[in-house]
């Protein structure tokens, strides 16, 4: 089926209705790689209401590439407490030396991919909200609402990663990304969806089936 509708409904919704946070500075697709690479790092192992808190203390240290690269490890490790992971702060610090010492940021994916601790998901964050290069990210968020869109209970990897690249709003790559985050984390939620509320209720073959918060089913551990 043609994606243009659903596009539609959800980049009007995130036009709308999409949260302003800190790491989202400059225009759509060219914001700020620092700051959103540093973000993106920091949310892999945390919620936004505290991550927003880490992420103001860690900027305030470390305004700026050059800063971060030229800082002892011991004042990156100091400015990463609370966040635990401490091989993140490590794998950030030696990267920004990496990017310091070329001189510039990569501005590609598989550039960014190249960096240690840029993993496929940052490297679709950064490519895409600071380059606007149509690369899709995929996250527990992102998973939630495509295996609900799609009523699937037990969407893989590699399932989530190739909807997600299907679904991609080829002309706003970084707005689609921040929307699909958004609507997983403020609407499409765990355990109580909201959706009377959601834009995509009308595709969505989770809320057709009556029992949305079943999809997708709990991980078998
Ligand atoms: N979680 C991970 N990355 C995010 C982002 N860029 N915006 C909001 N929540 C996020």
């Amino acid at each position: 089926t043609d994606p243009a509708p659903l596009r539609r409904a959800l980049l009007d919704w995130f036009d709308e209705s999409g949260r302003d946070l800190p790491w989202r500075v400059g225009p759509e697709g060219g914001r700020d790689p620092y700051r959103v690479w540093v973000a993106e790092i920091l949310l892999q192992q945390t919620q936004v209401v505290r991550g927003r808190l880490y992420y103001e203390r860690f900027l305030t240290a470390f305004p700026t590439v050059q800063a971060l690269a030229e800082a002892p490890q011991g004042a990156v490790l100091k400015a990463w407490e609370g966040c635990g992971y401490y091989a993140r702060a490590r794998n950030l610090h030696r990267a920004a030396q990496t990017v310091v010492a070329s001189g510039e940021f990569p501005t590609t994916y598989d550039g960014w991919l190249a960096l240690p601790g840029v993993g496929p998901y940052t490297a679709a964050a950064v490519s895409s909200l600071a380059y606007g290069e149509a690369r899709a990210v995929s996250d527990g968020n992102v998973r939630r609402v495509l295996a609900r869109v799609l009523a699937e209970r037990q969407p893989t990897d590699a399932w989530v990663q190739a909807r997600a690249d299907d679904l991609l709003d080829p002309l706003r790559p970084a707005a689609w990304n921040e929307a699909v985050m958004d609507l997983g984390a403020t609407v499409c939620t765990p355990k109580a969806p909201e959706c009377p509320r959601c834009p995509l209720r009308g595709w969505c073959a989770a809320y057709a089936s009556g029992e949305p918060a079943s999809y997708p089913a709990p991980k078998r551990r």
